[in-house]
């Protein structure tokens, strides 16, 4: 049984007191922990308070990024170390914005987690319509290889713990509303690639989750589907009340 993850990706929005006044507001609302996984990804430096004002809540504080070495001379760049430090238990690696705006690639993303797992923090790795979608096209191989660039060197026993996302392109950041079956599509599409290399058995363990326009109006529909294991939210996660209800969608 895989358990629901729902997942608030603040991107660049709330500075430090915005994120712990936010938790303070809803530490107290959140699902039991057996129930339900909750989580924020908010900017590195937000990351320690944010976790003091946790309180024990069921509520996972998760960075947005890392740096593939894990030490050394790389200026500006935020280790796992420290962000493990800080309190975060997830790291996000390869959002589309990072491999759209910042030109990471597979190789890099791949560091990444070979980084995080060695550190102990889990990699929630994300994928967007550009792996999905030449699948459907039928170049199969293509895909394959991009999903197994990003695993390189993830022994099964490690994927299990591992979190994928799929984001298709033309719905993040947009106003295109979520289509529930846009959604399935996508995520069963990648078990099925992860069955391929890893086996039914451990693409079965595995949560996928979507992310593009999601809101309190189409939450419960999207998380319907039986592939889809969970939800990155972007715009509509800044407000309290939105996220609560999000949050509650079984209620
Ligand atoms: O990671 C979630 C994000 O990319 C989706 O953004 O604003 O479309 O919910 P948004």
């Amino acid at each position: 049984m895989r358990k629901p993850f729902i997942i608030a990706n603040w991107k660049m929005h709330k500075n430090i007191q915005e994120s712990v006044e936010f938790i303070k507001q809803i530490r107290e609302c959140l699902p039991q922990a057996g129930v339900e996984e909750v989580g924020i990804a908010a900017q590195a430096v937000a990351l320690a308070n944010m976790k003091q004002m946790v309180q024990g809540a069921n509520l996972q504080i998760i960075a947005q990024n890392a740096a593939s070495e894990l030490v050394g001379p790389y200026t500006g760049e935020i280790s796992v170390r420290c962000l493990a430090d800080a309190g975060a238990s997830y790291v996000m690696l390869g959002h589309l914005e990072r491999r759209r705006l910042f030109h990471e690639d597979n190789e890099t993303i791949n560091q990444k987690v070979l980084t995080a797992l060695a550190t102990g923090l889990t990699p929630i790795i994300c994928t967007d319509d550009k792996m999905v979608q030449a699948e459907i096209n039928g170049e199969i191989h293509y895909i394959f290889d991009q999903l197994k660039g990003v695993f390189d060197g993830v022994a099964p026993d490690q994927l299990k713990k591992i979190v994928l996302s799929y984001e298709p392109s033309w719905a993040v950041g947009s106003s295109q509303t979520a289509n529930p079956l846009v959604a399935q599509k996508g995520c069963s599409r990648i078990r099925e690639m992860i069955a391929a290399v890893y086996g039914q058995r451990l693409a079965d363990q595995v949560r996928i989750l979507y992310g593009g326009s999601v809101n309190p109006q189409n939450i419960a529909a999207i998380m319907a589907n039986p592939d889809v294991d969970g939800v990155l939210i972007g715009r509509a996660s800044l407000q309290a009340d939105h996220f609560l209800e999000m949050v509650n969608w079984q209620q």
